[in-house]
């Protein structure tokens, strides 16, 4: 199957702060964008990667992606969902794609075996995510916590999410309703399966801009 990777890096990373975008602040000596573009396009079964980007950032882009081969980059919108479609909807006018991962730019530290866990989950399912199971004790509420929230079963989902290609382009085109936060619930409102496989800490999105000044401290390490 023909695999692409769509990378969205069109945020502005206004809550975590600093004079550029977060996807262009280093991390780990190298642009954040730079990780997860390196990570997916070394991946054997992905064929190529593209990157939604803002109207501004075209320069910090190719900067960032400097040693990178051939990225191609591509408008992003006003919300991460803009972003995704209009990411979609270019790979579809380019090329014939069987298989997309749909991945923040704000996840800098993706490795191959996640990709290769998603891949191989899409044998079974038109999706996949990487989650964590949820390790703290839930609750809701305002000042004063009114409702418990049993933790089982509960998952903190991350990205790169993985589909059948014209799967989630359709959920795109059909979907009304609210801003989803990422891609996989929009499969899940049509009532198609998204399976689940191991995720990673490393993984985690980079939000605030305490995420950067403790990013020496997790434990990834490269190829892990
Ligand atoms: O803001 P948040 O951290 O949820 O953004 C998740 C990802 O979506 C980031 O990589 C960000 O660059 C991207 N994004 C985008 N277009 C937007 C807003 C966010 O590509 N308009």
């Amino acid at each position: 199957p023909t695999t692409v990777a769509l990378i969205v890096a069109a945020g502005s990373g206004s809550r975590a702060g600093g004079t550029q975008p977060k996807q262009f602040r280093h991390v780990r000596g190298k642009p954040m964008l730079w990780h997860s573009y390196a990570a997916l396009a070394a991946h054997p079964l992905i064929d190529q990667v593209y990157v939604a980007i803002g109207a501004e950032q075209e320069a910090g882009a190719m900067a960032a992606l400097a040693d990178c081969k051939e990225p191609i980059l591509l408008q992003g919108g006003a919300t991460r969902r803009e972003s995704v479609y209009l990411g979609l909807q270019v790979i579809a006018a380019t090329q014939k794609v069987d298989q997309v991962l749909i991945h923040d730019a704000a996840r800098p530290f993706l490795s191959s075996k996640v990709i290769d866990d998603l891949l191989d989950a899409l044998s079974f399912a038109p999706g996949a995510v990487p989650a964590l199971p949820v390790v703290d004790s839930l609750a809701r509420g305002t000042d004063i916590l009114s409702e418990t929230v049993e933790r089982e079963n509960l998952w903190r989902i991350q990205t790169p999410q993985a589909f059948a290609f014209q799967a989630i382009y359709t959920a795109h085109q059909s979907w009304t309703g609210a801003e989803p936060t990422d891609d996989a619930r929009m499969l899940m409102a049509q009532g198609s399966d998204v399976r689940i496989v191991p995720g990673a800490e490393a993984l985690n999105k980079f939000t605030f801009s305490s995420d950067f000044a403790g990013n020496n401290m997790t434990s990834f390490r490269s190829g892990n």
